[in-house]
């Protein structure tokens, strides 16, 4: 039997699999780690802590399946996207990682703008100038720590940053370099007319793959300490969304799902390259060669969830502990008991300020209608349904462009919430289904190493063959029409605050 290995480097864990030829998993594990805000709208994290996930976690696994290591023919590496790795000329970290979240380089909108058109941004990286976005990372990085900028030699997306030290290669692949918007995106490599424009050394990039080629063989040392073989091949990889799609069987065109994890996003397979007017939604290479997605979604959904339940649900915490259940039971049973539209209470989800369907790094997070009635469970359901409200209006300017979601996979934590489900089969208006396998990522990327390694024939059937179908949850028309009336008063209350978020951004 031969075995292939997917990890993802998530923003609060690395999630690791095991799987059989057969596509079966035969173990996981996971570390956690900190993100560190230094400043309001900073986000950074210490890449060597994906590095030991990484490893710890191929060692969990292995010695959890019991399998002889060297039967792993490949390894596929998924990640939080958008992340500054920044190497010396020893390949050494010069500065801790400013990742996906972080949006101090809004300023840095305006210099990318001046560099080259709006609709040039929009023509070759498929996307606006977007401060989360890597270039914006590092032109910040150029402005403000010109040392650091001068000593850089490589730059690197969070999981490519694990490759190479997992193999000493510097490589990436499409679906992740297209959140770099240095990447021409519809043919697929990196942009001369952008570099030149950015006044970026082309020599700073890693080589683009497709994500099921392989990129590198495991470095010796490495191989010994997890046990596995240096004829261990790692292959391109995913973004997570990317990887996500793939573990969730959404392949062919016009396939959509959505994931609830730290950030949320919606997103949809397209055969075709067709850029979004506006860029209101983002479009990026599939790991599907020749094809493409769209994705969009709030910055801050796991991350508004578990920051309300940290900092303000002490009493629900303590209740859970007593009961002997976990805290999330627990806020699953009393969001179940609030009725939709959380008794007039609505949430804007805009932690991290937002990028999809605002571009906007100056909002930030609202409640609004708070009166004395509400408790915890009435915002924790409130800070679900300003969520989904996000993520419908990134499916609607889809639907706006005749693209009609017909079903809606589900994967990440918060799918797995019956009450969260519910929310979105009524705001999208379609039947919305649960996954057997929940490891996206790190499933789509094990499923790409076998591609890579010739264990699957294509990915397309790979990824369709595995994907099964658990659960469906159907809208309710009664709850669809309270939402829909919550919906529109959402997006006023944005309009009406925006030029208020402004204010309070410009703040000294
Ligand atoms: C997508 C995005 C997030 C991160 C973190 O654009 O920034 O989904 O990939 O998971």
């Amino acid at each position: 039997m031969r075995y292939l290995i997917g990890i993802d480097i998530g923003t609060s864990a690395t999630k690791t699999i095991l799987m059989d030829e057969q596509g079966k998993v035969l173990a996981q594990a996971s570390m956690a780690y900190p993100m560190e805000q230094p400043q309001n709208g900073w986000a950074e994290q210490n890449p060597e802590d994906w590095v030991r996930a990484s490893v710890e976690t191929i060692k969990k696994v292995i010695a959890d399946a019991g399998i002889d290591g060297n039967a792993v023919k490949g390894i596929g590496l998924s990640g939080q996207m958008h992340g500054l790795v920044m190497l010396d000329e020893n390949g050494r970290l010069i500065r801790s990682s400013i990742i996906w979240c972080d949006q101090r380089s809004h300023e840095q909108l305006e210099e990318m703008r001046r560099c080259l058109p709006y609709e040039k941004w929009l023509e070759i990286t498929a996307n606006p100038p977007i401060a989360a976005w890597t270039a914006a990372k590092l032109l910040w990085v150029r402005r403000h720590e010109k040392e650091n900028y001068d000593r850089c030699r490589h730059i690197l997306l969070p999981k490519d940053y694990v490759r190479y030290c997992l193999t000493g290669e510097f490589a990436t692949e499409v679906s992740d370099a297209s959140g770099m918007q240095l990447l021409d995106v519809e043919h697929r490599c990196w942009s001369k007319e952008v570099l030149e424009a950015l006044e970026i050394d082309e020599g700073l990039l890693a080589n683009v793959y497709e994500s099921q080629e392989i990129t590198g063989y495991l470095k010796p040392e490495i191989a010994r300490e997890c046990g596995l073989s240096v004829k261990c091949a790692v292959v391109g990889g995913s973004a997570d969304n990317a990887g996500a799609a793939l573990g969730s069987g959404v392949v062919m065109d016009g396939d959509a799902f959505t994931t609830i994890g730290t950030s949320a996003v919606v997103y949809t397979a397209m055969d075709h390259y067709t850029p979004i007017p506006e860029g209101g939604l983002h479009l990026c290479c599939s790991s599907v060669p020749g094809a493409w997605f769209t994705m969009g979604g709030p910055q801050a959904a796991g991350l508004s969830v578990e920051w309300f339940k940290e900092k303000f649900c002490h009493a629900l915490k303590e209740e859970a502990a007593e009961s002997g259940k976990k805290v999330f039971e627990l806020i699953n049973e009393k969001v179940g008991r609030i009725e939709p539209g959380s008794e007039r209470l609505i949430y804007l989800p805009f932690l991290m300020g937002e990028r999809t369907p605002h571009m906007n790094p100056k909002c930030r997070g609202a409640f609004v209608g708070l009166n004395t009635v509400h408790g915890d469970a009435h915002m924790l359901r409130a800070i679900m349904e300003g969520i989904t409200y996000s993520l419908a209006d990134c499916n609607d300017i889809l639907k706006n462009l005749g693209v009609e979601v017909k079903e809606m996979r589900v994967c990440g934590g918060g799918s797995r919430n019956p009450v969260w489900r519910q929310i979105m089969a009524d705001l999208y208006g379609c039947d919305v289904l649960t996954l057997c396998q929940e490891e996206g990522p790190a499933y789509g990327v094990a499923l790409l190493a076998g591609v890579g390694t010739g264990i699957f024939d294509d990915i397309r059937t790979a990824a369709k063959n595995m994907a099964g179908i658990s659960g469906v949850t159907h809208p309710v028309q009664a709850e669809r029409e309270v939402y829909q009336k919550y919906h529109k008063i959402y997006n006023q209350i944005y309009e009406h605050l925006k030029s208020d978020f402004d204010d309070l951004f410009n703040l000294a």
